[in-house]
């Protein structure tokens, strides 16, 4: 076989031609005279058509044998046709049945969820999967892009940490070899010691949190990009962040339009996602929450009942994202409620210079982030009064030692962002192996 055959996606250049293509059966069906198969090769789907009248009686009934998913090879002429997906059609020549399926578990069917992510190694063949799978890859290029073009430098993070970043009660812990460790929540502690040395930088990896709960907006292993930045005060952090997140959607708008309209996204809707993004202090946020109109809107759907100085539940994202047509970003929380590594506000200690960006839509927050106490001090007294181990963090506590500086950063989890962009309700299917509180197969 060669591994240069045509692909579905590029046959609108080889009209008139005669071509072989390698794939799998995707649908088949058959009106007595004529039949049909549909092929599948990872870039797109051909329809082939035989029709009794101009392939010989062998090749005919041959046509039915292939099972669903089976790997063929197709030989035949390529045709316009402006009502197939791809603009064309192939005059079939010759099948050949590369592996004959078992009876494939995944028919054209309503299936229930947790049927499809039991195979999901299957179900990802499936238009749905393929759609918003791509359009992860277009989202994770374009972040890439968008740094590397920025002259940020990649620093990896490990997984592997003797400590925390994000709250004690996520921690997964293993047993490196008799001691602790923990898979990451982040890798912002070994991004800011970077950023001291290389003045840009980002991470991208997977990110691990024991979310016990089970929520549409959750994941136990997520793939996180975090950018830190010297220098970089609360400011400066929220515009990297808003064009940051436009960049990202105007690429998928501009490559991915067959997935977005195959998922049936409202374009309009991400087309409006342009820099600047609407600001808004937690105690503004608030002040919408705590409006008789919003209380009413959570007592009728059950929600709990917004109080100032708390964590916004998704149902107050979706109050608040409401009234916005672009991601709104939330700036400003009561220290208590945030990371023990915020930098407080100079003219109200209480507060923290730190960002929750919340997608529209109600998709909620895509975005967490923050200037950075720098404060050799501040931060060891933080670090205390979180009740973490000092010892483990005495290596960040160094930054703070050797030439300190104000310096931001934030985290932007993949799947939050391909989900809004998608427009799908949950998280499993933004990601191709999802982990939750209750799968971990396959
Ligand atoms: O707001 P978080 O917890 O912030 C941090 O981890 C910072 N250390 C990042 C930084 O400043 N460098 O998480 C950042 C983002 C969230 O906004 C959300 O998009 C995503 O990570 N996220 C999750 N995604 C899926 N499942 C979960 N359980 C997630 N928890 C956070
Ligand atoms: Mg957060």
């Amino acid at each position: 076989m060669s591994t240069n055959a045509v692909q579905i996606r590029d046959l609108t250049r080889h009209v008139g031609e005669s071509v072989t293509l390698r794939g799998w059966i995707a649908r088949k069906r058959s009106s007595g005279k004529i039949k049909f198969l549909v092929v599948r090769d990872g870039t797109g789907l051909l329809q082939c058509v035989a029709s009794a009248k101009d392939v010989d009686a062998e090749l005919f009934e041959f046509l039915g044998t292939p099972t669903l998913e089976s790997s063929v090879e197709v030989e035949g002429v390529v045709r316009e046709d402006k009502r197939s997906p791809g603009g064309v059609e192939l005059t079939l020549q010759a099948l050949r049945v590369l592996h004959l399926a078992e009876e494939y578990p995944i028919q054209p069917k309503e299936h229930g969820v947790d049927f499809l992510f039991d195979k999901r190694h299957l179900y990802m063949r499936s238009r749905t999967p393929q759609a918003v799978l791509r359009v992860r890859n277009e989202v994770i290029q374009a972040c890439r892009d968008f740094f590397y073009e920025r002259d940020f430098v990649l620093i990896d993070s490990p997984i592997l940490t003797p400590a925390a970043c994000e709250g004690t009660t996520t921690l997964f812990e293993t047993d490196y070899f008799g001691e602790n460790a923990f898979l990451a929540q982040s890798g912002q502690l070994y991004l800011e010691p970077a950023c001291m040395a290389f003045g840009k930088v980002y991470c991208f990896g997977p990110t691990f949190r024991a979310e016990k709960s089970k929520t549409r907006r959750h994941l136990t292993e997520f793939w996180m990009i975090e950018p830190e930045v010297a220098f970089l005060e609360l400011p400066g952090l929220l515009e990297l962040g808003e064009q940051f997140v436009s960049y990202i959607v105007s690429r998928v708008l501009d490559r991915c339009r067959d997935q977005l309209d195959f998922l049936e996204r409202d374009i309009t809707k991400l087309e409006a996602i342009r820099a600047p993004f609407p600001r808004l202090t937690y105690d503004e946020a608030s002040k919408i929450l705590t409006t008789e109109d919003s209380q009413a809107q959570m007592r009728e759907a059950g929600a709990p009942l917004f109080e100032h100085g708390s964590d916004f539940g998704g149902f107050d994202e979706t109050i608040l994202t409401a009234k916005f047509d672009k991601p709104v970003m939330v700036t400003h929380w009561p220290a208590e409620i945030k990371a023990f590594y915020m930098q407080p506000d100079a003219d109200d200690p209480s507060k923290a210079l730190c960002v929750d960006m919340l997608a529209p839509e109600g998709y909620g927050e895509i975005i967490g982030g923050s200037q950075r106490v720098h404060d050799h001090d501040l931060l060891l007294s933080r670090i205390e009064q979180h009740g973490l181990p000092v010892e483990a963090f005495q290596w960040y506590l160094d930054i703070r030692r050797y030439g300190t500086v104000p310096h931001s950063g934030f985290g932007m989890g993949i799947e939050r962002c391909v989900t809004w962009i998608c427009g799908i309700p949950h998280l499993r299917e933004a990601i191709p192996y999802p982990r939750q509180i209750h799968r971990l197969y396959p």
